[in-house]
């Protein structure tokens, strides 16, 4: 391993962040054509580019950097089923979960076979309970699931529920809890009937202090609902990469379903995990939602580095992050059924690459995963985007809108011209700014004098110089939502790949659970 700034590339890249840098309103004026050279497209999304701090020369030296730090040969070490993450020693494959269904990919067959009879399995039991044919101990339907779950055991699932919201099934509704806050459990099952309800519990480990403590809670709230406690089983469902200790807990082998040890939490929501999905959207969507992920898989692996939209999304955030020592990185989506992507990558960001220990040991003396934070950017714009637009701190943005959209309401188009409007308006504005010169004779020109418009001027002109990305869905569909997500999974990676990090362990969360246990053990 070659840590990257020792990378000829990565001088270069020092070099030309040294040297005057043009304002981007200057390079978005002076080439018109900037945007689509700047443009890229990859399974049903668009990348816009061109608002990032980034010429031409800048450009090639982040390409060359990725050349140097190998990330092709590490891309293919990734989907080969090499055992990237070392320090767990095991593969990193949530690739072949989305793998063709016809074709064996690099992993081998035996992975293959393994990712193909779970999800028969789980698109098996979400058609069964969708059709009404999952019963409780009485016999009665099923209409309400509880998903129990943290972390990567809910955020990926809940998520693309809410994204896909318009193609959930009308006569079982899904629910999510996570904290083990009795509030949280208590407010969803508060409105529900225990004999025809259905808890998941979602985790990989089964060893997960707050999900087992909603699991505990969740069975004695059936008992004393009049479930039989030899009949709880029909109401329990697992989802698991440690078997063993589920069915130590009683769940029964038929109602666990797998995943593996190769995946990692927070890149599972295309195992067994994304069974409330399933359930949700039905398996046929599910399937697309896998699809959709290949589409961007393949062009990972396939487009050229210039031209591969997870490798640009990665080195523009490298030379935000490394090189113009921008700290944070915000993600606004401008769809309200994308609420929770943003949660979502914060979780797979900054689990992954929030790291101080290179893959071989040594210290990581470079800045690495950046702060993920955000939300919808409509509700941003009228929020914390002032100290976007005026504060102390450039921030980078990533803005996600979607092209077409079809909610049936008389005045959708309405709505739709609204919201992307403003997704655009905020892009440029952002990335221009407004001069004092230009503020100034802009409240001339309303009716100011010179010197109350010398004196205002300040207040209200904009720096601008912000870089974005603009990525846009053609529509969100269960195949580029999955596209979405696999882009991000990929980003990451390229960013480890570069910056010579284990995007795949967490021991970070460690501590704090260990010194839990040690307080609960001495009763504190
Ligand atoms: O504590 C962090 C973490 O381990 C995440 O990595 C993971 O997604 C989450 O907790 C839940 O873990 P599990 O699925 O094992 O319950």
């Amino acid at each position: 391993m070659t840590t990257p700034h020792t990378l000829p590339a990565w001088a270069q890249l020092q070099s030309l962040a040294h040297a005057p840098q043009p304002h981007l309103r200057d390079l978005l004026s002076a080439d018109a054509g900037r945007p689509d050279h700047m443009t890229l497209r990859a399974a049903g999304i668009t990348l816009d580019a061109s608002r990032q701090r980034v010429s031409p020369a800048i450009q090639q030296a982040l390409v060359a950097l990725a050349e140097q730090a190998g990330v092709e040969a590490q891309r293919e070490a990734l989907f080969r089923g090499d055992r990237i993450n070392a320090t767990e020693d095991r593969p990193v494959l949530h690739v072949a979960l989305r793998g063709d269904p016809l074709h064996t990919g690099p992993w081998g067959a035996a992975v293959q076979a393994d990712v193909q009879r779970e999800l028969a399995r789980i698109g098996d039991f979400a058609e069964a309970l969708r059709a009404g044919s999952v019963k409780g101990h009485r016999g009665d339907t099923i209409t309400d699931v509880v998903n129990i779950g943290i972390g990567g055991s809910d955020l990926g699932p809940r998520m693309a529920a809410d994204a896909l919201a318009h193609l959930a099934h009308p006569g079982v509704r899904v629910h999510y809890v996570s904290n083990p806050d009795a509030w949280a459990l208590w407010s969803v099952l508060r409105g529900l009937d225990a004999s025809r309800t259905l808890f998941i519990v979602s985790s990989k480990t089964f060893t997960t202090q707050e999900t087992l403590t909603n699991a505990a809670s969740a069975q004695r709230w059936l008992t004393d609902h009049g479930c039989p406690p030899d009949a709880l089983a029909q109401h329990l469902v697992a989802i698991t990469a440690s078997p063993d200790t589920a069915a130590r807990l009683g769940y029964p082998a038929e109602r666990t379903f797998l995943f593996w040890d190769w995946v990692g939490g927070r890149y599972s929501v295309w195992s067994s995990l994304g069974l409330p999905l399933a359930i949700a959207i039905g398996k046929e969507h599910f399937r697309l939602f896998l699809a959709g992920a290949r589409a961007m898989d393949e062009h990972f692996c396939t487009a050229p580095l210039a031209q591969n939209l997870p490798v640009q999304l990665a080195l523009n955030g490298i030379w935000n992050r490394n090189f113009l020592n921008l700290p944070t990185h915000l993600i606004v989506p401008y769809a309200s059924r994308l609420v929770r992507f943003t949660p979502f990558v914060q979780q797979m960001e900054m689990e992954s690459n929030g790291k101080r220990t290179h893959s071989n040991g040594t210290p990581v003396d470079i800045d690495t995963g950046p702060i993920v934070w955000g939300g919808l950017g409509i509700d941003g714009q009228h929020a914390y985007f002032q100290l976007i637009h005026q504060g102390r701190h450039t921030v980078p943005v990533d803005f996600i809108g979607v092209q077409n959209e079809d909610t049936p309401l008389p005045m959708a188009a309405t709505h739709h011209a609204v919201v992307n409007l403003n997704l655009r308006a905020q892009a440029e504005a952002m990335a221009r700014g407004r001069t004092l010169a230009d503020t100034q004779a802009l409240l001339e020109k309303d009716g100011l004098s010179a010197t109350d418009a010398a004196a205002m001027a300040p207040h209200r002109s904009f720096e601008g110089n912000i870089p974005s990305h603009l990525l846009w869905l053609d529509r969100l569909d269960p195949a580029r939502l999955g596209a979405l997500i696999a882009l991000y999974e990929h980003k990451v990676f390229t960013q480890a790949a570069i910056w010579g990090i284990n995007a795949y362990d967490q021991w970070g969360v460690e501590l704090g659970k260990t010194m839990a246990k040690a307080m609960e053990k001495a009763g504190k």
